[in-house]
C-alpha cells in the first residue's frame, strides 16, 4: 500500500450530500428474508433462512467457509434461483432478474474487485450513474461530470485520483471505487463481500468509518472474517452454518455464544479467542 493511500481521508460532508442529510429519505429501507432457499441439485445451500436487516443497523454475516454467505447474496441479488422470500421494502425480489432487481436499488461488491481496470476512476463512476440514467440525459450530461459522480469521489476518498486508471490503484482503493460505484447508482440495500481483506490499518478504519455513514442511510450487509474489524464496526452480527442462520444478535451476544464457539472453534468457549479460526478465505 502506498503512503498515498492511507493518507486519503473519506469526507463526512459530501456523504451526508449524496445520502441526504438525515435518514428522513430511506427511512423505511429494511430487507426481510423469510423461508429463503437455495438448492443446488440435491445439495441445499442455503435453507430456513429467515433475515431481517433494518436501515441504520450496521449487519455483519459471517459463518465458516461454505456456509452460505455468497449465496445467500446471490439468491437476493438475482444470481442464483431462490425460493421463499426476500423483499426490499413492499418489493418481492425474487424471480426477477439482476437488472431489475440492480435497478431496484440492490447493489453487490465481490470478493475479487470488479472495476474497469483501464478506464479512470471518474469513468468507472461515470459508466455506473450512466446505468440508472436514462439516453436522453446521457445526452445532456456529456462532458460534464454528474453531481453525485462528484459527490461519491468526495465519499470514498477517491477525488484526488479521479484520473488514475482503476487497474493501478491499491486493492482498498478498488473497494472503495466499487463502493462509490454503488452509491452513484443509488442502491438502497448494500452486500459488501469481505471489503477489509488485504487492506492496512489506516484503510481499514477508513472503511469502516465509511460503511457506518452509509450504514446509517441505506440498509448494508457486510460478509467480513476479520474480527478485529467486526468488533470495531457491527452493530448487529448473523452468524450462518451449513446454509441455516446459527445465531444473531450484538457480537458480545453471538461470541458467547456456545454453539457459534463450537463451530468456529470445535471447543468449548476461552474468554477473547470466540469466532476467530476456520474462516474462509
Ligand atoms: N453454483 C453452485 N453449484 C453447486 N454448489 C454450490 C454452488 N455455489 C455454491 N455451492 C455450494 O454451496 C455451499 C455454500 O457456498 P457459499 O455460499 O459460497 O459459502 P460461503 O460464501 O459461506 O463460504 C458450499 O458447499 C458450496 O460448495
Ligand atoms: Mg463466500
Amino acid at each position: 500500500m502506498t503512503d498515498q493511500t492511507t493518507a486519503v481521508e473519506h469526507d463526512p460532508g459530501a456523504t451526508d450530500a449524496l445520502l441526504g442529510p438525515d435518514s428522513a429519505r430511506f427511512r423505511h429501507d429494511y430487507l426481510e428474508a423469510r423461508g429463503l432457499r437455495v438448492a443446488f441439485g440435491g445439495f441445499v445451500a442455503v435453507r430456513d433462512v429467515d433475515l431481517t436487516v433494518a436501515q441504520g443497523d450496521l449487519r455483519f454475516l459471517i459463518g465458516p467457509n461454505g456456509a452460505g454467505k455468497t449465496t445467500l447474496i446471490d439468491a437476493v441479488t438475482g444470481l442464483v434461483p431462490a425460493t421463499g422470500s426476500a423483499r426490499l421494502g413492499r418489493t418481492e425480489l425474487l424471480g426477477r432478474g439482476t437488472h431489475r432487481i440492480a435497478r431496484h436499488g440492490v447493489g453487490r461488491t465481490f470478493q475479487t474487485a470488479s472495476v474497469f481496470e483501464e478506464l479512470t476512476v471518474l469513468q468507472n463512476l461515470d459508466i455506473a450513474a450512466g446505468a440508472r440514467r436514462g439516453p436522453l440525459t446521457m445526452l445532456r450530461r456529456r462532458g460534464a461530470v454528474p453531481e453525485a459522480v462528484e459527490q461519491a469521489l468526495e465519499v470514498v476518498g477517491l477525488a484526488g485520483l479521479r484520473d488514475t486508471p482503476a487497474g493501478v490503484l491499491a486493492h482498498g482503493q478498488k473497494q472503495w471505487l466499487e463502493i462509490g460505484m454503488l452509491l452513484v447508482q443509488d442502491a438502497h440495500l448494500l452486500f459488501l463481500d469481505e471489503p477489509v481483506a488485504g487492506m492496512t490499518q489506516a484503510e481499514r478504519e477508513a472503511t469502516g468509518d465509511l460503511l457506518r455513514r452509509i450504514g446509517s442511510q441505506r440498509v448494508v450487509v457486510v460478509v467480513e472474517h476479520d474480527m478485529e474489524f467486526l468488533r470495531a464496526f457491527a452493530d448487529s452480527v448473523t452468524v450462518m452454518h451449513q446454509g441455516r442462520v446459527l445465531a444473531e444478535g450484538t457480537v458480545a451476544e453471538v461470541q458467547r455464544d456456545p454453539a457459534v464457539v463450537e463451530v468456529y472453534l470445535g471447543a468449548p468457549a476461552q474468554p477473547g479467542t470466540a469466532a476467530t479460526t476456520k474462516e474462509d478465505a
